[in-house]
């Protein structure tokens, strides 16, 4: 029987908007927030079914101007299918929407993973990552392609445009991070666009995000925990700067600090979704997720 196909969430743990310029930024995958996809026979047109939102539609109805519009067209020329047949696409996610954490990447991976398994015709992690940086297009303008990369690899990057990516050795799964909602939603295209209106103001700042990545790799090699969060402190300053950052953020990411956090930021395109924290140890983790789940907030390890 086939498999569902699926695909993870990313956080960026250091670099998100400098990236968009030609630095380089540093991602893990969240290998068990997924999104899935799945398609099922069925006697009637082709229907494409969200679970989460509630979409229940024909691909005549979908928006032309919508990214799965664009997905599904841009499947049918690469499996060379002039109609879709009649199935049910169902899609699941646990990955919040507008947050930071890829969804959009996501969604594009899991559906032509499907697609590949449904049509029997094998498609390269390279050629997923090219259709999927397609998509990314419509979700943030002018995507750097490190979202679409580390959900399409799965696994942790290095990665800048003109250089693509380096897979990190450093063992980042054992990092006690948390990486929690602050259910601000907020979407990429807009942040994406303001920072670049403001490019002349923001580019000095932009430079500096670029080379404290590349310290922030070494500390990564190192295992450097205290290094770590002190760049991850330091790269919210910078985010801050580029006015990426919001009340409500600082907010959350002062709570952290005042609770011993090594260090905190936002991830992603910022103004709301998700932020990050580094705890001291495991232990430190449990109650640092204990705090914000008392407010109420949704806490990933
Ligand atoms: O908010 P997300 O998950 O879509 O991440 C955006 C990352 C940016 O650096 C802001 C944009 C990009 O394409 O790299």
């Amino acid at each position: 029987m086939n498999m569902t196909s699926s695909a993870p969430a990313k956080t960026i743990l250091f670099g998100e908007h400098a990236v968009v310029y030609g630095e380089p930024a540093i991602a893990i995958p969240l290998l068990n927030i997924r999104t899935y996809a799945k398609i099922h026979p069925s006697d009637k047109e082709f229907r494409l079914i969200s679970e989460n939102t509630g979409m229940n539609t024909t691909y005549n109805e979908l928006d032309p101007a919508s990214g799965i519009k664009k997905l599904l067209d841009l499947l049918m020329d690469e499996l060379s299918i002039s109609n879709l047949p009649p199935v049910n696409l169902q899609i699941s996610s646990d990955i919040p929407i507008a947050s930071g954490l890829g969804s959009g990447a996501a969604l594009s991976v899991a559906v032509i993973r499907e697609f590949s398994q449904y049509f029997q015709k094998h498609l390269s992690n390279e050629r997923i990552n090219e259709i999927a940086f397609e998509i990314e297009k419509i979700y943030h303008g002018f995507p750097s392609g490190i979202d679409n990369t580390t959900i399409t690899y799965e696994t942790p990057i290095i990665f800048s445009k003109s250089d693509g990516f380096t897979r990190l050795t450093a063992d980042i799964s054992k990092l006690p991070l948390l990486i929690i909602d602050s259910g601000i939603h907020s979407e990429t295209v807009n942040v994406v666009s303001d920072v670049k209106k403001n490019y002349d103001n923001n580019k000095t700042y932009i430079k500096e995000i670029g080379s404290l990545v590349k310290t922030a790799k070494e500390a990564l090699g190192n295992g450097n925990l205290k290094e770590i969060g002190k760049l991850m402190n330091e790269n919210q300053r910078l985010l801050s700067q580029i006015n990426v950052s919001c009340k409500e953020l600082d907010h959350y990411i002062g709570i952290a600090r005042q609770n011993g956090a090594l260090g905190s930021k936002l991830t992603g395109a910022g103004r709301g979704g998700n932020f990050i924290v580094l705890a001291g140890d495991p232990e430190h983790r449990t109650q640092l997720k204990s705090i914000y789940e008392s407010m109420g907030l949704r806490v990933f390890l």
